[in-house]
């Protein structure tokens, strides 16, 4: 027997997409019958009473959780989100119910060892419910209380060699596309770069010194499978600067209808035979391509790379041998002044490790943002106040045209002083001399 009725969320259990109501009744049971004899070290009936406030909720509309929450471990200013339920008699089981970020290894990849070893530890110390993952990157443990951070943070360290992921004013967890792990198009090694940067500002990841949040994503191409160009106040996007490899037999083959364009992606409805010059040529947005005589031509010097002849004939298409990244700067979500995505730093900058030349564009940034920027005004906030060619004077990087998608239509130009012959002083009786009042 249930301890709550939830008729609402009962409901969400019928359909074909796997209910997370389901899920949480069969975590519910697992706990009540505690078959492995499991020391739980928050309330039992934990996952029970969190379905109970969700009813609640479900119910009258309103969210159940107090304002905010300040908890964490020592030595750390972040990593836990702390939450209180303000229907505690109620639903004891969830009056605490922090959150813990947990920093996920690079693409997500795991072995079952090290996930059963993570389940042992929250069984035993949280809800056993998680988020996997956050839309960061994190793994996500969801509910426990305070007494337990400082023991699942120690067990976390000393036998799982795994560290917290971020939160505050900081450098958050960075994330990554599965890259070359598994991915023809990766264009540098997204997770190896993610997983060196993440260890490389651990300090700014853990202890919040920056006026708001900041955050890296990686991307392996154009194609964006992690979203940095939306999600990260500075995406790197793999990029390539010499010629597409085009394997001519291959493009043939995709002609005669031997390879499925896409990989087969639009396999699911009849869109007739591949035909080459609708699907590819014609959409090429630069108008670079062309197909005659069974052969097919790319003027790379016009090509943007912007992975649709790749995408659709990846068995005769791959990105170019000269591969490094782009830098684009500035994405953020509404609030405050307007949404943005990121913008055209670095066009092209080289991949290779110690990573050197990317670390300083990434310093040379925060040098400025943490100096100039306002309390709680993220990067791309502090590019408008402050503009764009202060950017580009503290990355120390010359204005080129791939900076802007169109030159200004305003005259309001600002010029520095000595830039202007003469320069700003000038004296009204000189001017006088020739023009009289
Ligand atoms: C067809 C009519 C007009 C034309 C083609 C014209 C054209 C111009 C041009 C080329 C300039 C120089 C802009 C610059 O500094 O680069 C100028 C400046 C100016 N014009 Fe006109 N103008 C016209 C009418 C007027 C009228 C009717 C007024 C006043 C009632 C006026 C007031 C001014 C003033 C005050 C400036 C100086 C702006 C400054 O100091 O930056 N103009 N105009
Ligand atoms: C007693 C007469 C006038 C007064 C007191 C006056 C006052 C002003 C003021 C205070 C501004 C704003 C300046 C700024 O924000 O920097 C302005 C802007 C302007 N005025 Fe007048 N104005 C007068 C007559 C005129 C006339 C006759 C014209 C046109 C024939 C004119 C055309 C403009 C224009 C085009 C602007 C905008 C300039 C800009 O874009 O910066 N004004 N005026
Ligand atoms: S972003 Fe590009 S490289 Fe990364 S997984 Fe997606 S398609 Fe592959
Ligand atoms: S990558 Fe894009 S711009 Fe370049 S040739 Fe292919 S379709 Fe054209």
């Amino acid at each position: 027997m249930a301890k709550h009725q939830t008729p609402l969320l009962d409901q969400l259990e019928s359909g074909p997409w796997p209910s997370f109501v389901s899920d949480l009744k069969q975590e519910a049971e697992a706990r009540a019958k505690n078959e492995r004899n499991i020391e739980y070290q928050i309330p039992q009936d934990v996952v029970e009473d969190l379905m109970g406030v969700l009813e609640l909720s479900y119910k009258d509309g309103t969210t159940h959780w107090k304002h905010g929450g300040i908890v964490g471990v020592f030595g750390y200013g972040g990593g836990v989100i702390g939450r209180y339920c303000d229907q505690p008699e109620q639903f004891p089981g969830v009056a605490h119910f922090h959150t813990m970020r947990v920093n996920q290894p690079a693409g997500k990849f795991y072995t079952t060892k090290y996930l059963k070893e993570l389940c042992d530890l929250w069984e035993f110390r949280g809800s056993g419910l998680t988020n996997m993952h956050g839309s960061t990157g994190d793994i996500i443990f969801l509910g426990t209380t305070t007494p337990q951070l400082e023991e699942i943070f120690y067990e976390l360290t000393h036998k799982h060699n795994q560290d917290l992921g971020g939160s505050g004013s900081n450098l958050r967890t960075p994330s990554d596309c599965i890259g070359q792990a598994r991915c023809e198009y990766a264009c540098y090694d997204t997770q190896a770069l993610c997983h060196y940067l993440t260890n490389e500002y651990q300090d700014e990841l853990h202890r919040p010194a920056f006026p708001y949040k900041f955050k890296f994503k990686f991307d392996g191409c154009p194609n964006c499978c992690v979203a940095s160009i939306a999600r990260a106040d500075l995406s790197f996007v793999g990029t390539w600067r010499d010629e597409i490899q085009i394997d001519q037999e291959a493009v043939k083959a995709y002609v005669a209808g031997e390879f499925p364009p896409n990989a087969g992606a639009h396999a699911g409805r009849d869109w007739g035979p591949f035909d080459i010059q609708k699907e590819v040529i014609d959409r090429c947005p630069t108008g670079c391509m062309r197909y005659e005589d069974g052969k097919l031509e790319i003027n790379n010097r016009e090509c943007t790379r912007c992975m649709h002849c790749i995408n659709v004939m990846p068995r005769a298409l791959k990105p170019g041998k000269d591969r490094g990244c782009s830098i684009l700067a500035g994405a953020k979500a509404p609030i405050l002044d307007g949404a943005q995505m990121g913008s055209l730093l670095v066009p092209f900058i080289k991949v290779e490790e110690p990573y050197d030349e990317i670390k300083e564009v990434i310093e040379a940034i925060w040098d400025w943002w943490m100096e100039e920027g306002k309390n709680r005004e993220r990067l791309g906030e502090l590019m408008k106040r402050q503009g764009f060619q202060k950017l580009l004077e503290v990355t120390n990087i010359k204005p080129v045209p791939q900076h802007v998608q169109e030159p200004r239509t305003n005259p309001y130009i600002f010029w520095k002083e000595e830039e202007v012959p003469g320069g700003f002083e000038r004296d009204i009786k000189e001017f006088r001399k020739h023009h009289q009042r």
